[in-house]
């Protein structure tokens, strides 16, 4: 039973991922392409934050849920550390997507940075990547609609109104159809940016050097931002602005609790038909505002995603998501989603971003810094193991150092 259902979650999570590779993805994960094979490449310049921080190299990673917390508490534990200290040569690591609460949970195994326990265990991941001069931020998560009454003892998840993303969930007991939420009262939504401010307090007594706010990818911000999924009548619905209003609540009250420079957060402005997203004419308009208005403040950086799926006959939607945001955006912007060495060195020698995330590549390329500065061949990622609990597929995979001793 349990193991039917991991296959048919996992399934269902390779093909999300899978479908956007479709359009984003010119990964060959066996050659590399031969590019500049030194120091010389875009990628591998180091960058300042404006806070500051200064990354060694523009190769960042991705957040990925891995789904390894697979314990009471959901906190990380040794084999976060190791997996995160392995890939420490990043510019800057960017963690799973971390709930910020128990409402704020969608999937299991998650973990979590709201108790204790686990502001203690991401500690040691902290420890671990600052013990090999590696910079990493968490990302903070709410999963809003896409979740399930089983993670929340019968009770609806929460979202900005009452419509269901008719998507999967995968709960402790297995994978289930969403269901209809329940429409945040203002007294939840006052709660939930609470969750965000406590969680980000929590971040930093954890260690990490800031906080990306997961608001991409059809979760909770992104279900307000977006006219199909928020039909609200009060000042968090309605127009524009009203819609993008949680966004900017949300980062004054991490501001109170951390430098505004260590604070980053995450767009997917043209996702259509995944995650229970569907665009419409007003949804660029909306991320438009939203970038301008990030303009106000002084962030660590902006981390955008092209678009997961074929857009280019949809009039409305963006094909090219860095190059229409980057004359909008003043100050860092990450690009993410199908790139590798070559798109990446190249997006960023054409002045449309100024460093890239790579997800899929981190998987199974701990050393993928020192893979693009030799060009030596990239390690291919076992899909049937992204979710599963344990060390397989997730802390086995070898530097070209360990491959040539072995
Ligand atoms: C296993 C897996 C888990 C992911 N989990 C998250 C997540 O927790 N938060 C998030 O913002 N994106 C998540 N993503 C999306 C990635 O950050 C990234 O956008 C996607 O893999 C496309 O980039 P790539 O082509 O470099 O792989 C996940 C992707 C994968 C493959």
């Amino acid at each position: 039973m349990w193991a039917l259902n991991i296959k048919s979650f996992l399934t269902i999570n390779s093909l999300n991922f899978t479908s956007q590779t479709l359009v984003v993805s010119t990964q060959n994960f066996s050659k590399q392409t031969n590019y500049t094979m030194n120091n010389d490449q875009a990628l591998l310049k180091p960058i300042t934050l404006s806070g500051g921080l200064e990354l060694k190299n523009r190769v960042w990673m991705a957040p990925m849920t891995r789904s390894r917390a697979a314990n009471p508490e959901t906190k990380p534990f040794e084999i976060h550390d190791k997996y995160y200290a392995e890939r420490a040569s990043s510019g800057l690591i960017i963690t799973e997507g971390s709930q910020v609460s128990k409402d704020a949970v969608g999937y299991i195994n998650t973990p979590g940075i709201y108790s204790k326990e686990q502001v203690e265990g991401w500690k040691g991941v902290t420890k671990a990547v600052h013990n090999k001069d590696g910079h990493i931020f968490i990302q903070l998560w709410h999963v809003g609609r896409i979740s399930h009454p089983d993670f929340h003892h019968g009770n609806l998840p929460l979202a900005p109104s009452a419509i269901n993303p008719n998507e999967k969930s995968f709960t402790p007991e297995g994978f289930k159809e969403t269901v209809t939420p329940k429409a945040m009262t203002l007294e939840d939504i006052k709660q939930t940016i609470q969750d965000f401010k406590n969680a980000g307090k929590n971040a930093m007594e954890a260690g990490f050097d800031g906080v990306e706010i997961h608001s991409s990818n059809g979760y909770l911000f992104h279900q307000f931002f977006n006219a199909t999924s928020n039909v609200r009548t009060d000042e968090y619905g309605g127009s524009i602005e009203n819609r993008a209003k949680i966004l900017f609540e949300v980062i004054d009250a991490l501001k109170e609790v951390m430098p505004e420079q260590k604070i980053g957060l995450r767009l997917n402005p043209s996702l259509n038909g995944v995650f229970g997203m569907k665009a419409d004419e007003e949804t660029i308009p909306t991320f438009e505002y939203i970038v301008k208005k990030l303009n106000e403040y002084d962030l660590a950086y902006l981390h955008l995603s092209e678009p997961f799926t074929d857009v280019s006959d949809i009039s409305y939607l963006v094909s090219h998501i860095a190059k229409h945001f980057r004359p909008i955006y003043k100050g860092t912007l990450v690009i993410n989603a199908g790139f590798n060495q070559e798109k990446g060195n190249h997006v960023i020698e054409a002045g449309d971003a100024d460093a890239v995330a790579f997800g899929t590549l981190y998987v199974s390329n701990p050393d993928l810094v020192e893979r693009f500065r030799t060009g030596a061949d990239l390690a291919q990622p076992d899909k049937d193991t992204f979710y599963t609990p344990g060390e397989k597929g997730y802390t086995d995979y070898l530097t070209l150092k360990e491959s040539k001793v072995s």
